[in-house]
């Protein structure tokens, strides 16, 4: 087995990481949108067309490769796809909020708030024209050239059409100069090409070459952030990430693992459902048992994580440790079928975390277990050999903390 062990600090490029992770916003019945990077492209190349500086340039990115954050259904997210969407300022307020708490977010949560603000004014905030937030208006923009575009036609084909309809909205709707900016942006073929590339990752990427490193202490802030977006995504599972998150670190502290290693475990436990935003609500908030077509369909949502997190943090053993929560020791899990040669320390932590906070959690077809039905259950599980024996009585030895945590983050 390969030794994971940290005992220095690990950097994470920022850009690659907060793209990615925008990715599992994008899901939806249509597959994955790619509507973050496109507006995070289009905002950048508008931001240095108006000279803003490399570091106003980085908080536009990280407002714009998350604005919709706010949006957590899939109807929700389609909704916001019409040109004239009615009433958008629900999600920039709860997306604003989301964020409002994190350190290092404040001002992207002050971005997001007004990223739907019309610039002649009659907004929710009160704001109009220069009193809104430049990259707020830049965003809306942005947002807005992105929904026009038509998927099923060449894009170089659509420019025309395009920035005919923004322009009649110049000094209404939008800041009359930020329009002209984005013309003479948009009059290159690149510009567009870009937009349906599908290395739009990596133009990002050279768009802001130093937008620095995140340490596993912010990579934890942000793991933390996407744990209750996916949380969101149901009343049941309302603190579900954020509980397995600190099981996986409780369990990591009393294995001796290293501090580093206690950090990425925790971050890979708060993002080990990430790919739960790949499955539609309407299976995920299912009062009842699933069927078979829908159980198949929840299950995929691992394989999901493992590819989300394995972009996001290149390097790193953060996706497999995330990914491998519904393998087990004896072969039988998913979605890789590993076993228990192949199953790390880490893994084996929160595969178990994630069991016991699932057993503790309200069902909609069950109430949440006492702690003797769950020991009763861990334990014949640890003795058929699916779960790790040691790491089983390392759980139940922590049984005061695991409850003190348990009630804290009711
Ligand atoms: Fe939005
Ligand atoms: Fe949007
Ligand atoms: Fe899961």
């Amino acid at each position: 087995m390969q030794d994971n062990t940290f005992t220095s600090p690990v950097e994470i490029n920022l850009v690659r990481l907060l793209s990615t992770l925008s990715t599992s916003l994008d899901f939806s019945n249509h597959g994955i949108l790619r509507h973050h990077h496109r507006v995070a492209l289009i905002s950048l190349e508008i931001g240095r067309q108006a000279h803003m500086p490399t570091a106003e340039l980085v908080e536009l990115f990280k407002a714009a490769i998350i604005h919709d954050i706010g949006a957590v259904t899939w109807k929700e997210k389609l909704r916001l796809f019409q040109f004239d969407v009615e009433s958008p300022w629900d999600h920039c307020q709860k997306g604003a909020e989301l964020l409002a708490g994190i350190p290092d977010f404040k001002t992207t949560s002050a971005i997001i708030k007004y990223h739907h603000d019309h610039w002649y004014g009659d907004n929710p905030s009160g704001l109009s024209k220069s009193d809104i937030p430049l990259a707020s208006r830049i965003i809306h923009l942005a947002d807005r050239v992105d929904v026009l575009i038509k998927p099923d036609r060449f894009i170089l084909e659509q420019r025309d059409d395009i920035l005919k309809k923004i322009r009649a909205m110049a000094g209404t709707i939008f800041d009359p100069e930020l329009v002209n900016m984005l013309r003479r942006r948009a009059s290159r073929d690149s510009f567009w090409l870009d937009l349906t590339s599908p290395w739009i990752e990596q133009r990002l990427l050279d768009l802001l070459p130093h937008a620095g490193n995140y340490s596993s202490r912010n990579f934890l802030i942000l793991a933390r952030l996407f744990g209750r977006v996916v949380d969101s995504k149901s009343p049941f599972t309302y603190r579900h990430s954020i509980y397995v998150g600190s099981v996986a670190r409780v369990l990591a502290e009393a294995a001796h693992l290293t501090a580093e290693n206690c950090f990425l475990i925790e971050s890979a436990a708060l993002l080990h459902d990430i790919g739960k935003l790949a499955v539609s609500e309407e299976i995920i908030e299912k009062p009842g048992k699933l069927n078979e077509t829908e159980f198949i369909q929840v299950r995929q949502h691992a394989y999901y994580t493992y590819w989300l997190l394995k972009q996001a943090v290149p390097g790193l053993p953060i996706a497999k440790w995330a990914a491998c929560h519904h393998e087990k020791l004896d072969g039988t899990g998913y979605p890789f079928g590993l076993g228990k040669e192949q199953l790390d320390c880490e893994s084996r932590i929160i595969a178990i975390a994630d069991l016991f906070t699932a057993l503790r959690e309200d069902r909609p077809y069950r109430s949440g277990l006492a702690w003797p039905e769950i020991e009763t259950i861990i334990r014949r599980q640890a003795m058929s050999g699916t779960i790790d024996p040691d790491l089983t009585l390392l759980l139940i030895q922590n049984r005061p903390r695991l409850d003190q945590i348990w009630n804290e983050i009711d």
